[in-house]
């Protein structure tokens, strides 16, 4: 498979990246063994914390593997990724949140791509179907979450949708690619639709939830839960967005999404808040006069505002495909690659051994929930590996 790039760019760092990978990997299939217990973080306790197919995160390690096999070619890596993705099949039936997406694309998505097998193809399928029962005509969109207050403690969220959202319409796209049955991207144009006319400001940053009611189609709240404020941007949200609606464009050649993916990642480019390295804090209004958090914030705790390597790692997994669809590509193309050097530098690339075996370090999950603040995360490793892939494929056309 891929042995080396050659040709703009460099290739140094993938190289570098997936040793690391497969040392850390490696490390973390020695710790647990069995497909029960999915590698998520480091707990409070300094030790390796998991989670047990109860989560949205668990797609992520089995699609990590994937990638390393997909780089190296390695048998060993094909059967610890069948192994880890075949364990979560029975969430292909999950309709209690909206995550199935991540979890089944980013396990078996690959495992389709990189294998081929239609048993796989039609978990996929099943799986979308689940997802599609979130979906409601009124509202123009899949419900998120089901009910929860807001930071308020007031606001109650009947039907939120969060910007995170956008990610699982790919699981959408791709079922209707291979049954030929339109009723699945339908429904992701009109999420995406819907997104787009309600979860943006005029800048192009977006409010993490909007709460609709589900009568009416009404939109009752625009708020936040991850990130700072209500109005602030929150970094992985707005990853979220570029991502999202570049992959959008990608399945539906629809000139308005493309408008999006292109504002959103221009905001994230041009904001002044971004710092030298490229890596945002984790919310790119953190502290900042004029956003006021509803949660517990204690500004004497965050004199340092942690960034978040896991947001990075995503725009530039996005920016790397982006460049690919506007003229002005280079601009996005450069920003992945600084992106990709600060992430593969010893800054946020952990040492062999180290860091819970996983792969970076410096994200960050949820402030407002005092959760996961400059620890790993298996999703900063998941899209850095995936961006890498991109970053290798560039460097070799
Ligand atoms: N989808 C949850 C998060 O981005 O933290």
């Amino acid at each position: 498979m891929l042995v080396a790039c050659s040709g703009e760019g460099d290739t140094e760092i993938v190289k570098r990246g997936f040793e690391r990978a497969e040392r850390q990997l490696s490390n973390q299939l020695k710790a647990i063994p069995e497909p029960t217990d999915y590698p998520r973080t480091i707990g409070k306790d300094g030790k390796l914390k998991v989670t047990h197919k109860n989560d949205w995160t668990e797609g992520f390690f089995p699609g990590c593997l994937w990638y390393v096999y997909e780089y190296t070619g390695r048998e060993n890596w094909k059967d610890a990724a069948l192994e880890w993705t075949e364990a979560l099949e029975p969430l292909k039936k999950l309709t209690n949140h909206h995550d199935i997406g991540f979890l089944m694309y980013c396990s078996f998505g690959n495992a389709y791509r990189l294998t081929g097998a239609e048993a796989y193809k039609e978990i996929l399928v099943e799986s979308a179907r689940s997802l599609c029962t979130r979906f409601n005509e009124k509202t123009g969109s899949i419900e998120s979450w089901n009910y929860r207050k807001a930071w308020n403690g007031k606001d109650e969220w009947f039907y939120p949708v969060i910007i995170d959202n956008m990610m699982n319409l790919e699981l959408l796209y791709f079922a209707t690619r291979v049954t030929g049955d339109s009723i699945y991207a339908q429904i992701a144009n009109r999420h995406a639709e819907t997104t787009a006319k309600n979860q943006f400001r005029e800048d192009y940053s977006n409010y993490h939830v909007v709460n609709y009611d589900e009568e009416t189609g009404e939109v009752l709240h625009r708020a936040t839960c991850q990130g700072f404020s209500d109005n602030s941007a929150w970094a992985r949200g707005q990853a979220w967005a570029i991502y999202g609606y570049t992959m959008a464009y990608r399945e539906t050649l629809r000139k308005d999404f493309l408008e999006i993916a292109v504002r959103t990642a221009d905001f994230w480019l041009s904001h002044p808040n971004l710092p030298e390295d490229g890596i945002p804090y984790w919310d790119f209004n953190a502290g900042q006069a004029g956003y006021i958090p509803d949660w517990d914030y204690d500004p004497q705790k965050f004199k340092v505002i942690p960034c978040d390597a896991s947001a990075a790692a995503i725009a530039a997994s996005a920016f790397l495909e982006l460049a690919d669809y506007v003229t002005d590509g280079k601009k996005y193309t450069a920003a992945a690659t600084h992106i990709l050097h600060s992430l593969s530098s010893p800054a946020y690339l952990a040492e062999p051994d180290t860091n819970c075996n996983f792969i970076l370090m410096h994200s960050t999950g949820s402030i407002p929930h005092n959760q996961e603040i400059d620890v790993p995360l298996v999703y900063a490793d998941y899209y850095y590996l995936e961006a890498l892939m991109r970053y290798a494929r560039m460097c070799t056309r």
